[in-house]
């Protein structure tokens, strides 16, 4: 009896974990013409036991197999809402499969069908510089009435690291209240590792000014800021940022209000304050695609976020005018790692008995990340 007749009859296999492994050279060729029917036996092969949570930002191809669809939030909440499911297929990138596997039971496995799909802004950020900066504020004086607040985008280490320090998780559905809620514990917050999404809820949504945020550099001797400075800034951020959001400016807005009147533009809070501040709604993915699908027929939306999400939402919405905000076409690459090739691939091995890239957190690691994301999940 193979382990998909196991699988099919409930019964525990012996599953060997080769974590670690990327793809082993049986990866199918995009051009199969058999692939999306594979896709197909593989999915209602591993039935009720695995579940698939896709990002909004991945491909087509591969949203089409999503159990769950969400914004980082929205899957983190689903991956710890859904203990039956043995085996979650994580279509995102590496922190989110990180979140999942912390947030889920021990018998509960992860898979990031492609452990190259990692976040570049997570990466702006490492558990030792985060702590680099934590003694220089305690040399100061200042960790004490200092709260930090990690976004989602950030690795389990630095997740950890908050929850040891009496933080938080944020993700960019819940930034303002995780700041709010940080202010009412201490004076100051250090925010992690976005710049943008931390500048835009401390000025836009909680009305602190412009010069209330300095900007730790990592790279330089005491973050680049003088003793001052840090004491007198009410929000540090740090000096992360995203590629994909980076990209949209003010002159791209400027443009589009002159092309298509009556225009409405709605971007994603990683984006720069100067565009953010211009935009007239601002969101995380979940809240973007919300806003567009409730509005009324005949509207216009230029949207300021990865290229599949506005595709998807032009597509769907074809009583609307869904515009990409920049004229350059721009994917998040990591997040475009994930194909319908690697899900078949992960699919398949884990039929064939094999769990493959799995994603586990270190214990101790998960143990204290798990308290800054369950701050999170229980803010009002
Ligand atoms: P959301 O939480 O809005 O889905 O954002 C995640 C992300 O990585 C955006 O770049
Ligand atoms: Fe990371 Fe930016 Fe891609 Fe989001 S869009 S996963 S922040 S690189």
């Amino acid at each position: 009896m193979g382990i998909t007749d196991l699988l099919l009859l409930g019964k525990e296999a012996d599953l060997g974990s080769e974590r670690g492994v990327s793809c082993d050279g049986a990866l199918p060729s995009p051009s199969d013409p058999d692939l999306v029917e594979r896709a197909n036996q593989a999915r209602s092969s591993l039935g009720d036991r695995a579940m698939i949570l896709g990002h909004h930002y991945q491909r087509d191809e591969v949203i089409a197999y999503a159990d769950i669809r969400g914004d980082s939030f929205k899957l983190a909440q689903a991956a710890a809402d859904n203990p039956s499911a043995e085996f979650i297929f994580f279509c995102g990138v590496h922190f989110m499969a990180e979140s999942a596997d912390i947030l889920t039971t021990q018998n509960q496995k992860v898979i990031l069908p492609d452990l190259a799909a990692g976040c570049s802004m997570a990466d702006m950020a490492t558990a030792a510089q985060v702590e680099d900066c934590w003694q220089e504020l305690e040399k100061l004086g200042v960790a004490k009435k200092t709260i930090p607040i990690t976004y989602m985008n950030s690795s389990a280490a630095i997740k950890a690291f908050t929850g040891k320090n009496n933080g938080a998780v944020c993700t960019s559905s819940n930034a303002m209240r995780a700041m709010k809620w940080a202010f009412e514990k201490g004076e100051k917050v250090l925010f992690l590792p976005d710049q943008h999404l931390g500048r835009n809820t401390a000025v836009l949504s909680l009305g602190l000014k412009l010069e209330d945020c300095v900007i730790w550099n990592p790279w330089k001797p005491s973050g680049g800021l003088s003793e001052a400075q840090i004491k007198m800034a009410k929000v540090i951020l740090w000096r992360g940022h995203c590629s994909v959001h980076g990209r949209f400016t003010v002159e791209n807005i400027e443009n589009v209000r002159r092309v298509l009147p009556q225009v409405k533009v709605l971007v994603h809070p990683e984006c720069q304050h100067e565009v953010v501040a211009r935009a007239d709604v601002v969101g995380s993915t979940e809240m973007i695609i919300k806003t567009v699908t409730d509005s009324p027929s005949g509207s216009k939306w230029a949207i300021g976020t990865e290229l599949n999400l506005v595709q998807r939402l032009a597509r769907e919405n074809p009583d609307k005018e869904v515009v990409f905000l920049d004229k350059t076409v721009c994917y998040c690459s990591t997040m475009n790692r994930i194909d319908l090739p690697h899900l078949v691939w992960a699919m398949e091995a884990l039929l064939a008995g094999r769990v493959v890239n799995q994603i586990k957190v270190d214990e101790q690691v998960a143990l204290q990340a798990k308290v800054a994301l369950e701050r999170m999940l229980a803010l009002p």
